[in-house]
């Protein structure tokens, strides 16, 4: 039995916090409820009361509840918090660590794990603010589900909607699920980013790259345990916690620091990395007008993938990842026979994936084809260390 903390935000959505409620009473857990004054319009402290057979909470500044529980104490007796629906204003203040009302509080109060399921008007959802708000969660560590795509009830159309509380009640149970070591003792190397080809010393040539996912993957793999060596090509991401992180610049810098790095076990070529350099970099400048554009003489990198998976030092399990736009299992079930991977991770950039935070992949190994729905990259990243853990 596990004690959710559910924060009921502002919004229609939140008549389906009642069947969340009782969905995770039926699971065998305990559910407190807090509601926000947005959320009181639209379901009651009282049904809430009935269904989670709970005190429910609604005000920083009830002198009585006070006194029996502090909101510290409060925030601090679950095992998670949860929050649903998580209006665009609420992640907004998780994000700014704004503590104005009883919810706020015990969110910024918290030292438990924090899961926010969005729901809210897709323009809201899409709008930069709130992206660079669930961004900045997601680095914080807070599980943001990625809302449902559909007609909602403001009349418009697209992602937006509140998650189905069967989806939220099992993202529940997965951040509850113990960190289980299942990948203690395993190393596990993983690269991320794009590499950086210099022209001369100012420009460079490189592919598309954040590093987001890659920087994930490194992340889940060592909160199950992994030790987890991160070679990353030039990002601004943040070091994923328990990560050993080596930088590095150019494709060639990349293969010596994964050569360097074995013997591992596992290995997960998240990087983008550039196909080509040029010949001879300037050492210089180029200046522009002093002769006609230069011609650049390109030579071809080293397939760092393909080096690792024929080596003789090859990890048990080699994993690659192929970034299509068209015809993307075709080319993925290609790439793997022809890098001599294990599994190849195929995502669709075809849409906004590059630089976003969402990603839609398919795994292909040795007996098949796996689609997987279109996932926030930190789920793609925890569901994949799973596999490798299975794997392993
Ligand atoms: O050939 P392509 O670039 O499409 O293959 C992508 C996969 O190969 C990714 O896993 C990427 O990290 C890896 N790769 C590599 N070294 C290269 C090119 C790609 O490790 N030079």
């Amino acid at each position: 039995m596990k004690r959710i903390l559910l924060i009921v935000g502002g919004g229609i959505a939140a008549y389906k916090a009642c069947e969340l409620v009782r969905l995770i009473r039926k699971a065998g857990h305990s559910v407190t409820c807090v509601v926000t004054a947005g959320g009181q319009h639209f379901v009651t402290p009282m049904t809430l009361a009935a269904l989670s057979e709970n005190q429910v909470y609604t005000t920083l500044w009830d002198l009585k509840d006070e006194a029996e529980m502090g909101h510290i104490q409060l925030s601090r007796a679950a095992d998670l918090v949860a929050v649903a629906p998580a209006t665009a204003d609420l992640l907004a203040k998780m994000a700014a660590g704004i503590a104005d009302d009883l919810a706020t509080t015990l969110l910024l109060a918290t030292d438990k794990p924090v899961l926010a399921a969005p729901a809210m008007n897709v323009r809201m959802w899409q709008h930069a603010a709130t992206q660079r708000n669930v961004a900045t969660l997601r680095g914080d560590g807070v599980t943001v589900l990625e809302p449902d795509e559909g007609p909602m009830a403001c009349g418009e159309f697209g992602p937006g909607r509140l998650p189905e509380p069967e989806a939220i009640l099992r993202a529940i149970e997965a951040a509850l699920a113990p960190s289980s070591g299942r990948l203690k003792g395993k190393h596990v190397l993983v690269t991320a980013g794009p590499t950086h080809e210099p022209i001369d010393p100012v420009r460079y040539i490189a592919n598309r790259s954040s590093g987001k996912q890659g920087f994930a993957i490194a992340g889940a793999l060592a909160a199950l345990g992994a030790r987890v060596t991160l070679i990353a090509g030039p990002v601004a991401l943040p070091t994923p916690a328990g990560v050993e992180r080596i930088d590095v610049e150019t494709a060639r810098e990349m293969a010596a620091a994964v050569d360097a790095a074995l013997p591992a076990d596992a290995a997960v070529m998240v990087a983008a990395v550039a196909d080509w350099r040029t010949g001879d970099a300037a050492g210089q400048k180029i200046k522009k007008g002093d002769t006609a554009a230069p011609a650049l003489t390109l030579v071809e990198n080293p397939d760092i993938l393909a080096g690792l998976a024929h080596s003789a030092h090859r990890p048990r399990l080699v994993i690659g990842f192929a970034a299509e736009t068209e015809r993307v299992v075709e080319h993925a079930i290609a790439k793997r026979a022809r890098k001599g991977a294990d599994w190849i991770v195929a995502n669709d950039v075809s849409g906004d994936v590059m630089g976003g935070d969402a990603n839609l992949v398919h795994l292909v190994t040795e007996s098949g084809v796996e689609s997987w729905e279109r996932l926030a990259k930190a789920d793609v990243a925890r569901r994949l260390a799973e596999r490798i853990a299975d794997a392993l």
